[in-house]
């Protein structure tokens, strides 16, 4: 079955503190985006790249997307104020035959591309799979007015969840069209709220977002043990 990504790199990188989009940070010498659309490029089950972009920026994406000779990116669409309304000015741009459907987050620049062939193979059965990573510290819900615990949850039960998220594409169309509010963090919380089971895959504990300077440094890293390895 043919599957297209739809990449949100629209984000202001508010948490990051910088004055340009976090996506453009370079990352062992290369913005961090360019990482990410690399692994798109060499990942064998994604033909077509949809790139969520920031408006004041579009001319930036298409310069890195030429410079670096990245084939796949073959539209630019501008971004929304929500995660998910980028993910979902996306939609309509994925080819009307391809039945699969990748979101990606821009900010995940270590996503390994075999892990994107595997998510895809999964959901040609399982229809909506997400990766993820047991949750390896104590979680504790807090009175954030407070500043107190309320409760501490059962780690067996917590998962740490990741992108790539992949669904039929179907089922994220109508997980969009029926969505009472786009307040949320990622694009299964969208399809749960319809009521399908989401499978969840074993991902990669370095598959992490980049979100706050400590993250680059870690990503750094990251690249830096990968280059070497
Ligand atoms: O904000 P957060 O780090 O969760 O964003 C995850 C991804 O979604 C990032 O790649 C970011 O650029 C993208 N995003 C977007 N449009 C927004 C907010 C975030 O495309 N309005």
């Amino acid at each position: 079955m043919k599957a297209q990504a739809i990449i949100p790199a629209a984000g202001e990188g508010t948490r990051m503190g910088s004055d340009t989009p976090k996506i453009f940070l370079p990352l062992a010498g290369v913005p961090m985006i360019v990482h990410t659309l690399r692994a798109f490029e060499a990942c064998a089950s994604v033909d077509k790249v949809v790139l969520v972009v920031h408006p004041e920026y579009a001319s930036e994406y298409r310069s890195l997307v030429e410079d670096h000779g990245l084939t796949k990116v073959k539209e630019y669409i501008t971004g929304g104020v929500r995660r998910s309304e980028s993910v979902g000015n996306g939609l309509t741009y994925v080819d009307s035959d391809c039945g699969i459907i990748v979101v990606h987050d821009g900010a995940r620049p270590l996503i390994k591309p075999n892990l994107i062939d595997k998510a895809v193979a999964q959901c040609v059965t399982d229809r909506a799979v997400v990766l993820g990573v047991p949750v390896k510290q104590t979680i504790k819900k807090i009175n954030a007015l407070e500043g107190t615990v309320e409760r501490t949850l059962e780690r067996e039960q917590l998962w740490e969840i990741q992108t790539p998220q992949v669904f039929h594409r179907d089922l994220l169309v109508e997980a969009y069209e029926h969505a009472k509010s786009l307040d949320v963090t990622d694009d299964a919380s969208l399809v749960e709220q319809i009521g399908i089971k989401v499978k969840v895959m074993q991902g990669d504990y370095f598959n992490i977002k980049v979100t706050t300077p400590d993250d680059v440094a870690i990503a750094e890293k990251l690249l830096a043990m990968e280059s070497v390895g």
